[in-house]
């Protein structure tokens, strides 16, 4: 049974039987991480977009590792280039890789990409991953809300993870509408409570959920780990 662990900010770490992935680990720096980048176990570690609080560890994490790093073209070449990364598989929207824990779709997401250093990060995305076991997940990481995300839930989703801090993404209305369109079992919030500028009271939102959607809201704490 896959479990999945909130890291804080948009980090998760998502376990199947073989493989330990990291989602956009964002550790060191981060206030509200409950572990650091050189505790961190990872066989690949995805990056949705070049901002810090995505690509921060990602380097330092696959370096340690050996993870294979999973993003679009732009970012995957930079940490190659620039930061010394071995392992990696650069893809671009709409586009997916058949890798050793399942297949990974790069999907849709409004919002920017600049690296650190002012590179460009190519475009941003989210992920659509559909395990071995069979599970199907979707990590739509940093965008607005948008139409097509009735498309990514289609073929049925065990868990959708969505952030809800707003101002730099969906807040809490949008991604109420989100999971109107995803229609996952399991919608679990993310990229919140960090700072205060995206500061939300998860438990609400999960109320609201609860009374208009049909899936079932998780709120997590940092460090907290749930299966599907
Ligand atoms: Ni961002
Ligand atoms: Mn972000």
């Amino acid at each position: 049974m896959p479990s999945l662990t909130w890291l804080g900010h948009a980090s998760w770490q998502l376990k199947t039987s073989q493989h330990t992935l990291l989602i956009d680990p964002f550790l060191d720096d981060s206030p509200t991480a409950p572990i650091k980048a050189k505790d961190v176990a990872a066989d690949f570690i995805l990056v949705s977009h070049g901002h810090f609080d995505h690509v921060a560890d990602a380097a330092k994490i696959a370096n340690r590792t050996g993870a294979t790093v999973v993003s679009n073209y732009e970012i995957t070449t930079w940490l190659a280039k620039n930061h010394g990364v071995k392992n990696t598989v650069g893809g671009n929207l709409g586009g997916a890789a058949n890798l050793a824990f399942g297949r990974v779709k790069l999907t849709l997401a409004f919002h920017s990409s600049s690296l650190p250093d002012g590179s460009n990060g190519g475009n941003p995305c989210g992920f659509l991953l559909k395990l071995t076991s069979g599970e199907s997940i979707y990590f739509a990481c940093d965008t607005g809300l948008f139409g097509d995300m009735a498309h990514i839930g289609s073929g049925g989703l065990d868990v959708a993870v969505l952030p809800i801090g707003d101002l730099f993404t969906m807040g809490p209305d949008d991604a109420l509408e989100a999971v109107k369109l995803l229609k996952p079992k399991k919608v679990i919030p993310s990229h919140y409570n960090t700072w205060p500028p995206i500061a939300q009271d998860a438990n609400n939102w999960a109320e609201r959920v609860r009374a208009q959607t049909k899936a079932e809201p998780v709120v997590v704490s940092p460090g907290q780990t749930i299966t599907f």
